[in-house]
């Protein structure tokens, strides 16, 4: 079983301590949700544990699949298994989604070097006809038009579509432990429910997902096992769904005060 182990994370940006001691497990198979307030730090640990370079490491540890991955680059912990959905997808333009899409899936078919998902490090590739087979299969689990997948990266897409797009990256790249941060942001109701269903559809014993929100309206779809809110670049609350419901009714003002620095 795969998981993502972080030990007492302090990361700065620019010179400023953002998370200031970060411990959290998530293991294949279980639904975390990462609640809190604006700028507390939650796309930061997101990037970290992705390997952004602007994120500056300074002290803890994160562990991923028995392995310590701070010093591997960011394609090589994608290799290992490991998916970032964007809160703010970039575009590629004169890269098509499906070319995209299947390049990152050979990438990751080629494993970690260190033996990939069975166990053997054969360099494995999808045929062509193979591809388009399973990108149509999962376009469809997300209900979108096959018209998409022809388009430049999420270029001139609405911000539904690139959240949508994100999805079907993990759809096809089936990480074993995935974070989405604020994948619901910008998804009208329709949306939200058939991003949320592609979602419920992909986890299972094989995937663990640290879900970053601040709407508790996505974790009725996507049952949490766990909730976690983040405040000033620490986990200061942790417990099952229904402290995502108190938040909903209460705010943050209560976790603020119990938390007074
Ligand atoms: N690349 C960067 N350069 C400068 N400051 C940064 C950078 N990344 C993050 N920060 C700062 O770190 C703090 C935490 O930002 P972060 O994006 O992690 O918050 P967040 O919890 O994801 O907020 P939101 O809910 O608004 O998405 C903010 O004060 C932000 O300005
Ligand atoms: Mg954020």
């Amino acid at each position: 079983m795969s998981e993502l182990v972080i030990r007492d994370l302090h990361v700065k940006v620019e010179d400023q301590e953002i998370l200031k001691g970060v411990s959290l497990t998530v293991r294949q198979g279980e639904i975390h949700a990462l609640m809190g307030p604006n700028g507390s730090g939650k796309s930061t640990l997101a990037y970290t544990l992705m390997g952004h370079p602007a994120y500056e490491v300074t002290e803890g540890e994160v562990w991923f699949k028995g392995q310590n991955i701070l010093e591997l680059e960011p394609d090589e912990r994608a290799r290992m298994g490991l998916f970032l959905a964007f809160q703010y997808p970039v575009a590629i333009p004169g890269v098509t989604l499906a070319n995209f899409l299947r390049m990152a899936l050979n990438a990751r078919l080629q494993g970690d070097g260190s033996g990939n998902r069975d166990g053997n490090d054969h360099k494995k590739t999808i045929s062509i006809p193979e591809f388009r087979k399973l990108l149509k299969e999962k376009l469809a689990l997300l209900e979108m038009d096959p018209s998409f997948a022809r388009r430049y990266l999420n270029e001139g897409f609405s911000g539904g579509e690139k959240k949508r797009a994100e999805i079907l990256q993990m759809a096809v790249l089936q990480p074993e432990i995935a974070i989405l941060d604020e994948t619901d942001s910008g998804l009208d109701i329709d949306a939200l429910r058939i991003v949320a269903n592609g979602v419920n559809a992909l986890t299972g014993p094989d995937l663990g997902v640290l879900i970053i929100t601040h709407y508790q309206r996505i974790l009725n779809y996507i049952k949490p096992h766990f909730v976690h809110v983040m405040l000033n670049g620490r986990i200061v609350e942790s417990g099952g769904p229904e402290l995502a419901l108190t938040l909903e009714e209460k705010g943050y003002d209560w976790v603020r005060e119990k938390h007074a620095a």
